[in-house]
């Protein structure tokens, strides 16, 4: 199989129906046109992801109901999810894990990763996002992805985990090459796969010691405060404490930098909203909800049916998988009216529009949701008060995102700044 190879686009003469291209790389640009076809006329679309047969899933109510459900699980330590994965390197997450180990895992997460510790950790992100926006005006231009939300997410992460500075850069090498591999192993190229083989190493090596360090002279951050998490008599194990720093990292960088980007390159093409937001910063909170429905980081998730049961009018078998297509959702004309309207006030006053989706449901809801936000709402304010004028440097046309399917990563996104 080679990587990337999901999907064709059919002629007419090959199929009347829309068929899910979305992750042909013809539609990297856009892929919400054809998610749109396809939940008007296939909301629940035979897909075959590589050569796992699957189902898309795209209106909002059926992706909501299959993500608060438990009939659906992720599957892999029953043995019954048809994705297979295969990061044999690592300990799993438990953000692919089920109950009863999931709740215990992040039940002991939750007890360390607390409101105080994110709230906290504000007034530094908000002061490194000024300190980089003011570097880039002072020559003018600043490519979005490498220059300012790649430091910006690695600051944030080595932060909470108490990593130093210097390693910092060193998190984004290894958090790209693993976030790549958390699409469907079927579709990884060897390199790729080799790669975050080789990242997983390096990354456990380095948090080995750090625990140790941290297990032997504790201080204020995560991964000394996990280390002594405690529910009752249970703690976390080494391997499960490696497993959740780990997945810190590789669930907090690639997303927070893909937002970054989505959000910049968003405002730039809609000048109204982004004139809307400097005129009234009280909208910032908004605008960081509504760029993720608008255009989520994060695509998509996969769940396997634990037993017989019914979404959408369609009954699926235990062992059955869908990808929950929480971007489709997001542009759902039954959950939100003009949905292809990009509308900073959309989620702002008394009666804020329907939750969307982009930091998922259910419980796996996005664990790092505050600290998310927080980062969001730093980047996107540093940079509209510390400018007057930002604009695009290269042609709509130049645009390009990396190969993942799972992630909406901009490869790079330069912009001019005054
Ligand atoms: C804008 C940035 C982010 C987005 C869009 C995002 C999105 C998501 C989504 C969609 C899920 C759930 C996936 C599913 O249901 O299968 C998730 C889970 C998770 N996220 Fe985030 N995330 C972001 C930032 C972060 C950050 C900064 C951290 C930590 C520092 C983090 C930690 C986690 C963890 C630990 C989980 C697993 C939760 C569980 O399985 O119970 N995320 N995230």
């Amino acid at each position: 199989m080679v990587a990337g190879d999901v999907s064709t686009e059919p002629t007419q003469a090959e199929s009347d129906q829309v068929e899910f291209t979305a992750f042909h790389p013809a539609h990297k640009a856009d892929p919400y046109r054809n998610y749109g076809q396809v939940r008007q006329t296939r909301p629940l679309c035979p897909f075959m992801l590589g050569d796992i047969p699957v189902t898309v899933v795209t209106r909002y109510a059926d992706c909501e109901a299959v993500l608060q459900s438990d009939d659906w699980v992720h599957g892999y330590d029953a043995g019954i999810s048809p994705f297979r994965e295969g990061n044999a390197s690592a300990p799993r997450s438990f953000l692919r894990m089920d109950p009863p180990d999931h709740t215990r895992l992040r039940g002991l997460v939750n007890k360390a990763f607390t409101p105080r510790i994110v709230n906290a950790m504000e007034p530094r992100i908000r002061a490194h996002a000024d300190r980089l926006v003011a570097d880039a005006r002072a020559t003018g231009t600043l490519e979005v992805i490498s220059e300012y939300a790649a430091p910006m997410a690695s600051g944030t992460l080595g932060q909470l985990l108490g990593v130093p500075d210097d390693v910092g850069a060193s998190l984004r090498g290894w958090a790209l090459a693993i976030a790549r591999g958390t699409d469907p192993d079927n579709l990884l190229s060897e390199d790729e796969l080799a790669a975050r083989k080789k990242a997983t190493l390096d990354f456990h090596r380095y948090f080995e010691e750090l625990i140790a360090q941290r297990r032997a002279h504790p201080t204020d951050d995560l991964v000394s405060k996990l280390a002594a998490a405690r529910d009752r008599d249970d703690a976390l194990s080494e391997t499960e404490l490696l497993g959740v720093s780990s997945l810190m990292v590789v669930a907090g960088m690639e997303t927070s930098i893909n937002y970054i980007g989505s959000a910049v390159l968003t405002l730039l093409r809609h000048p109204d909203q982004l004139a809307l937001l400097r005129e009234r910063p009280e909208l910032l909170a908004s605008a960081v909800e509504e760029v993720l429905r608008f255009d989520p980081p994060t695509q998509f998730t996969m769940r396997t049916a634990a037993r017989e049961t019914e979404v959408g009018g369609r009954t699926f078998q235990r062992g059955d998988g869908v990808l929950l297509v929480s971007a489709a959702a997001g542009r759902d004309p039954d959950a939100y009216a003009e949905p292809d309207r990009f509308d900073i006030t959309r989620f702002h006053g008394p009666t804020p529009a329907r939750r969307h989706l982009g930091f998922s449901v259910g419980i796996h809801f996005c664990l790092g949701a505050p600290l998310a936000r927080i980062e969001a709402a730093s980047a996107i304010g540093a940079l509209l008060a510390g400018s007057t004028h930002l604009e695009l440097a290269i042609d709509e046309g130049e645009l390009v995102y990396l190969p993942s399917l799972i992630h909406r990563a901009l490869a790079t996104l330069p912009v001019r700044i005054s």
